[in-house]
């Protein structure tokens, strides 16, 4: 193999187009909503869900700032704004379970219903979505871009939502809640 083609091996041939990046988020989200449903434990389903929940915010930034814009007189309006309304209806459910916690009641049934929606969400795009698109668009452009924004959002949502550190305080009322529980 030549140095280019060990170049490529080693770092990839640069952006990946639009469809290809935004099916690799299908995968990634798809394989959290496993682990999900495998998971044992309050943290280690908080954990998935944050991580989850910030996956699927960006990607359906992204998509609706950059993807769909370009869809619209490419594949059929209706199906772009089902996407859209789909966002909001993933949205919607996503503010409910920010105010969560694994030990609110109901809290796997509506991070269940989430996963179900966006799979349903995921199948479509791929199914019905994307291959319309293909060819239509020009996909490279599209996913510098996306991938450009991403990166930054990213970025921007790690930096604001790092876990806060216990205090005294809220460790206190951590250890009363859970006394207060155990004499239920
Ligand atoms: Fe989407």
């Amino acid at each position: 193999m030549g140095l280019v083609g060990k170049i490529t091996e080693l770092f990839g041939s640069g952006a990946p187009d639009a469809i290809g990046l935004l099916e690799e988020d299908h995968k990634k989200v798809k394989k959290l909503f496993r682990q999900f449903e495998s998971a044992e434990g309050g943290r280690a389903k908080q954990r998935i869900v944050a991580e989850a929940i910030k996956e699927l915010k960006v990607h359906a930034q992204v998509e609706e700032e950059i993807f769909y814009p370009a869809l619209r007189n490419v594949v059929e309006e209706d199906k772009v704004d089902e996407a859209e309304e789909e966002h909001h209806v993933m949205r919607l459910l996503i503010a409910e379970l920010e105010k969560m916690t694994a030990r609110t009641s109901r809290y796997d049934a509506k991070f269940t219903v989430l996963a179900e929606s966006v799979r349903h969400h995921i199948e479509e795009e791929e199914s019905e979505v994307f291959p319309e698109a293909k060819g239509k668009i020009d996909e490279a452009a599209l996913g510098e871009r996306l991938l450009a924004r991403k990166q930054e959002l990213m970025q921007r949502n790690g930096r604001g939502r790092r876990p806060r550190k216990a205090t005294r305080a809220s460790r206190r009322s951590q250890i009363r809640r859970r006394a207060d529980e155990a004499l239920r």
